[in-house]
């Protein structure tokens, strides 16, 4: 869908098809009541009845729901899409507008029942009428009408979201039809004021949630400025404050159900993403599902393209597409769960999933704790704030936006332009410029924010610490960080402590032990440094690694001189293991593994181990 932003002008063909005036809505309100009822239907306020005729007796009335109507017809931009949007109120008397894509009205339309139920309505429990109510629905035909967007973000220079449109609507009304959109329709609570005070207040001088929080304002200048999905992923350990950051990001949007985590399958995440069109989308735990999922979100999102399936009916096929920044966490690096599922990270998807490490090596995640007494109050308190607060601020931002559409476009760009000036190091390669604009943009969209008066932060604030951000970036590249280093090294040593006597065979066997080895995992070669240890590829990535990633540990074991590699630099070379009549490829680790060593330690402040 080809949406140009720019036009201020509502659709005169639109415009045509419907004479949104004031009066002609009061006059609609008037007559939608009675001239909407199909034939053989009554409603009153006890509900909808269908009447039934009988001959020579005077007709039967059939009680089928409570009060129902069907207010609207909507359709969208290719007049494709149709829908009806339906009122009522629940059980409580609290009033419910569902916006019903018509093709539920095929088959049995169970999906319509079940919604309808979930929602509060009253139905009669019998088929019949349970089928009159479907009849019903499909046979009312109302003289309002409106256009429906599917995702979402926006639509010409109005902004879609799942409770409420920003912007001068001066065409027809436009309402957001999608399934996934009612659980995120109550996405506003607490006033933009005290969501400055709780929540973006906090955010000063923690780097990690000042890039966090200005990422969740940059959804909706993607667009403005035709520029790429940006994902970040804080990686680290459990009990950073990781899933806090991503709430607090989160409240700038809505509601705490839409940070996911991610148990939902592929095609769920589609439903999910169109919804976080031009917005934010936040995934906590990536690693919690398996690296095949993982690694087809991770390629989904990155190239904010679905997989495009043929409808129920194999109708035209919908591909959805879009356009977001995505915030998610987990203890693995993305680029490794997409290799584990075959994919071959490409250069330009590694530089859309910005990896960043989540510790900062002061208070977790966190480095200002305002007065708090550890990070976890800290925390406590920040996710909840974010449950308390939230809505508000995307709203605002939005409104000033549109406002000054022509003048934040231009600003983001000059602001973009002086930061690449002042902190992109001179002998950047095009991958690390490429990283280095999303952090930019991310960084102008926070200042942008904060000259709207949303953040409430102080001038160049949002740019210190995403660039802070961004050199944690450039030192961590492909590493792990200091502290997880020293893990890394104690989980191999430790590993080669318990195990180097009972998993590995001998390199030479005597006829004294013949005894098996159970669970092997490699072979022991005495030398007169020691013994130096054969780990077969899988049991060294799988059992030693458990729990991190096996590449990092790699790079580490190397540079400590634990972890041999072969002529080309690879960490694994071919060696003739006894027994075998072919190469095979195994890790060989030198005895230093065990006595730890001076040489190689890159960094003073790892102790010698
Ligand atoms: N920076 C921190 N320092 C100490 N404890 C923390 C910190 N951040 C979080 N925690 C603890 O971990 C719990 C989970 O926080 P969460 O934000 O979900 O962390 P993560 O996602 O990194 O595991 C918190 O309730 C708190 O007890
Ligand atoms: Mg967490």
């Amino acid at each position: 869908m080809e949406i140009s932003l720019y036009k201020t002008v509502p659709d005169l063909q639109e415009e045509k098809i419907i004479a949104n005036t004031m009066e002609r809505i009061a006059e609609i309100n008037a007559v939608v009541d009675k001239d909407n009822i199909p034939m053989g239907f009554e409603v009153d306020e006890e509900g909808v009845w269908h009447i039934q005729e009988n001959r020579n007796k005077s007709p039967t009335k059939k009680w089928i729901c409570s009060p129902l109507w069907v207010t609207t017809h909507t359709r969208d931009h290719k007049n494709e899409n149709h829908g009806r949007v339906l009122e009522f109120k629940d059980t409580d008397g609290h009033k419910h507008e569902w916006t019903m894509p018509a093709e539920l009205l095929a088959g049995e339309g169970m999906k319509i029942l079940g919604t309808l139920l979930n929602l509060g309505l009253r139905i009669s429990p019998q088929k019949q009428a349970r089928e009159k109510l479907l009849e019903y629905i499909t046979n009312c035909n109302p003289i309002r009408r409106a256009r429906c967007v599917l995702q979402c973000g926006w639509y010409n220079n109005v902004f879609v979201l799942p409770s409420a449109t920003i912007g001068n609507i001066r065409g027809e009304k436009i309402i957001l039809q999608n399934p996934s959109a009612l659980e995120s329709k109550n996405d506003m609570l607490g006033s933009l004021k005290d969501w400055k005070e709780r929540v973006a207040k906090m955010a000063s001088g923690n780097s990690r949630l000042i890039l966090a929080v200005s990422a969740g304002f940059t959804g909706p200048i993607l667009r403005l400025l035709h520029h790429e999905n940006i994902g970040i992923h804080f990686k680290g350990k459990s009990s950073l404050g990781k899933s806090t950051a991503l709430h607090a990001a989160n409240s700038v949007w809505g509601n705490p159900v839409n940070v996911h985590t991610f148990r939902a399958t592929a095609n769920g995440l589609e439903g999910i993403a169109s919804l976080h069109n031009d917005r934010l989308l936040c995934i906590d735990e990536l690693g919690q599902i398996s690296a095949l999922e993982a690694g087809h979100v991770i390629y989904m999102l990155g190239n904010g393209v679905g997989k495009g399936r043929a409808t129920q009916y194999g109708l035209a096929k919908k591909q959805s597409t879009w356009r977001l920044v995505f915030l998610s966490t987990g203890e693995l690096s993305l680029s490794q769960l997409m290799e584990e599922v075959g994919y071959r990270v490409k250069a330009g998807q590694e530089v859309r999933l910005i990896e960043i490490p989540a510790d900062t090596g002061i208070s977790g995640l966190f480095e200002n704790l305002h007065g708090f007494k550890g990070g976890a109050d800290f925390a406590a308190y920040l996710k909840d704030a974010s449950f308390q607060f939230y809505g508000a601020p995307a709203r605002a931002f939005l409104k000033l936006l549109i406002e000054n559409i022509e003048e934040s476009s231009a600003i983001v760009k000059a602001l973009m332009k002086d930061f690449r000036q002042k902190y992109l190091p001179k002998t950047s390669s095009p991958q690390v410029i490429r990283v280095f604009d999303h952090f930019a943009l991310i960084a102008a969209t926070g200042e942008l924010a904060t000259r709207f008066g949303v953040t409430g932060w102080a001038e160049e604030e949002a740019l210190h610490g995403v660039m802070k951000c961004f050199q944690s970036w450039l030192d961590n590249r492909g590493d792990l960080g200091m502290q997880e280093e020293k893990e890394a090294i104690s989980q191999v040593r430790s590993f080669f402590e318990l195990h180097g006597e009972s998993r590995f065979t001998p390199w030479e066997r005597g006829p004294e032990d013949r005894i098996r080895t159970i669970n092997r995992m490699g072979y022991r070669r005495e030398t007169n440094e020691g013994p130096e240890f054969y780990v077969f590829t899988d049991s060294f990535r799988k059992e030693v690694c458990k729990g991190l990633d096996y590449r990092s540990v790699e790079k580490i074991c190397i540079k400590k001189g634990f972890l041999i590699p072969d002529r080309k630099g690879s960490p694994t070379r071919g060696e003739r293991l006894p027994e075998m009549k072919k190469n095979k490829r195994c890790y060989r680790f030198s005895a230093d593994v065990l006595i730890g060593t001076t040489e190689g330690n890159l960094n003073n402040d790892i102790e010698v181990l």
